[in-house]
């Protein structure tokens, strides 16, 4: 849901499922937008997977968002070395927390994307 609301507000029409897509497609972006929920204060083991899985770049930017319903841990942390060891560089990190997600709960993680992209 979070995915698709940064999709829509910010123009971006790729949107990838981490389960289900070949991760080589990463090659044809400039950046990696990426987003997980919290499972017990770390990312989902299909992000890591994922990240795992990616091929080794050089100083790609990646953006983090994450979604929790209390407290998020270790979680942002843990993504970033996991994907420093890929060569990406980690910018901005969101976080939106809500017990029920709506739309709105997103508007200010998605203003503070808009600010980044537009740098
Ligand atoms: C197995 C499991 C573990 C979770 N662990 C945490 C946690 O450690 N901290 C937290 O704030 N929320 C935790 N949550 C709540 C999820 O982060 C929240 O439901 C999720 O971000 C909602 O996004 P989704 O609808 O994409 O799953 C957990 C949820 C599940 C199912």
């Amino acid at each position: 849901m979070f995915a698709e609301a940064i999709s829509r507000a910010l123009d971006i029409p790729d949107v990838y499922d981490m389960t289900t897509k070949e991760t080589s497609t990463i090659n044809e972006y400039d950046m990696l937008i990426l987003g997980t929920p919290v499972h017990g204060f770390n990312p989902s083991k299909e992000s890591i997977s994922f990240i795992k899985n990616l091929p080794e770049t050089e100083g790609k930017e990646a953006i983090l968002f994450i979604t929790c319903r209390l407290w998020k841990g270790g979680t942002f942390g843990k993504l970033k070395k996991e994907l420093k060891k890929k060569g990406y560089k980690t910018g901005l990190c969101v976080e939106v927390k809500a017990k029920e997600f709506t739309e709105e709960d997103f508007a200010g993680a998605i203003n503070k994307l808009k600010k980044e992209l537009k740098k």
